[in-house]
């Protein structure tokens, strides 16, 4: 069986981005692969939160990623900051990284430019990020190909280490969905949905209010040539909808463009497929919701069991790298 590794950070709700683009295939590959699912709490920390706000947020996501259908008895869901391992194998690692590849990372240069500081944490990101993955001789790492190049830096990172201390590290691959890789906003379809749009009116977030799902979408933008086609270029806003009911309903998005011949209905359709696939998580977030303890237990064991791995394979880290073992 193949091993999978997956973060999502606990800034924020989770949007349909991140359900169509990534959270959906961890559900699917729980049944096929051995998968660890993180919340990455730490790299939360990289841009400045309240005390009280991470906790909150760590929780609510992981009730959450319960709700979309991550069952704990079959993956392992974890917490970053309950496994010790990741920021020691990160520390490892930034001594193998250069500044010159964290500088050229598309993610930082955009991060570092929006905030006035700029924590040494925010460039170091993709190396704790290499830590998670690394950790647990990972195969495969499913994400939305925003991530491409960090999983690019893991695997250079991976093969430099093992071409200077001896094999350790499995080189992991990045596996990218196609449908619904890349959901877009509603109302600028040339930017992806994201939690930190100018304005919510192009975001659909899973935990938010159906009837205001339903309106977003009716609202969408689309164009004026008044032709259903799937053609992300010339008709961004019309594409995005297929392929979002396409996601929805598992089709391509030009299978779903040959069933239409006018936006009103595409967009009627796609609100209802989106609202029908959120009733069900919203039931479940309700009642995992009512019982914390429970939630929190579940990670507990979760830990208990990346712990496991991770320490392995760190051992095999410092014993490549030569470190004195302690008596
Ligand atoms: P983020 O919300 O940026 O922390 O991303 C969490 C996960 O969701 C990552 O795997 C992203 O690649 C994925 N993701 C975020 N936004 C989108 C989007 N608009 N379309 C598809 N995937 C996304
Ligand atoms: N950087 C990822 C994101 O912003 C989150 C992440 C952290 C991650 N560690 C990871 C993703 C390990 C995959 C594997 O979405």
């Amino acid at each position: 069986m193949p091993r999978v590794f997956s973060g999502i950070q606990p800034t924020g709700e989770l949007h349909l981005g991140n359900l169509l683009g990534a959270v959906r295939n961890w559900v699917d590959d729980q049944h096929r692969a051995d998968s660890f699912y993180c919340v990455v709490d730490l790299h939360a920390l990289t841009v400045p939160k309240a005390p009280g706000e991470v906790a909150a947020r760590t929780l609510e996501l992981a009730q959450v990623l319960i709700a979309c259908g991550l069952d704990p008895e079959v993956c392992t869901l974890f917490v970053q900051s309950h496994v010790r391992a990741h920021t020691e194998l990160a520390w490892m690692l930034q001594c193998i990284a250069s500044v010159g590849e964290l500088r050229r990372m598309t993610q930082f240069k955009d991060k570092s430019a929006r905030n006035e500081f700029v924590s040494a944490g925010l460039l170091t990101y993709p190396v704790l990020q290499a830590a998670d993955i690394l950790l647990y001789d990972t195969d495969e790492v499913p994400v939305g190909d925003d991530q491409r190049q960090h999983l690019e830096l893991t695997r250079d990172v991976a093969e430099r280490f093992n071409a200077r201390y001896g094999d350790t590290f499995v080189v992991p691959r990045a596996t990218i969905p196609r449908a619904g890789a890349r959901v877009m906003d509603l109302q600028l379809p040339g930017d992806k949905m994201s939690k930190s749009a100018a304005s919510d009116t192009g975001t659909v977030y899973l935990t938010e209010d159906l009837s205001a799902v339903a309106k977003k979408f009716k609202r969408a933008v689309t164009d004026s040539d008044g032709e259903v086609r799937y053609d992300p270029a010339a008709k961004p806003g019309v594409s995005n909808l297929l392929s979002i009911l396409g996601a929805a309903t598992g089709r391509d998005p030009e299978e779903v463009a040959g069933a239409y011949t006018q936006y009103g209905p595409l967009k009627a359709d796609t609100a209802e497929a989106v609202v029908e696939l959120l009733r069900p998580i919203q039931a479940r977030v309700g009642e995992l919701r009512a019982d914390p303890g429970a939630t929190t237990a579940l990670l507990a064991r979760g830990a208990a069991k990346a712990e496991s791995v991770a320490e392995d394979v760190l051992a095999r880290a410092t014993s490549a790298i030569g470190l004195l073992p302690r008596a």
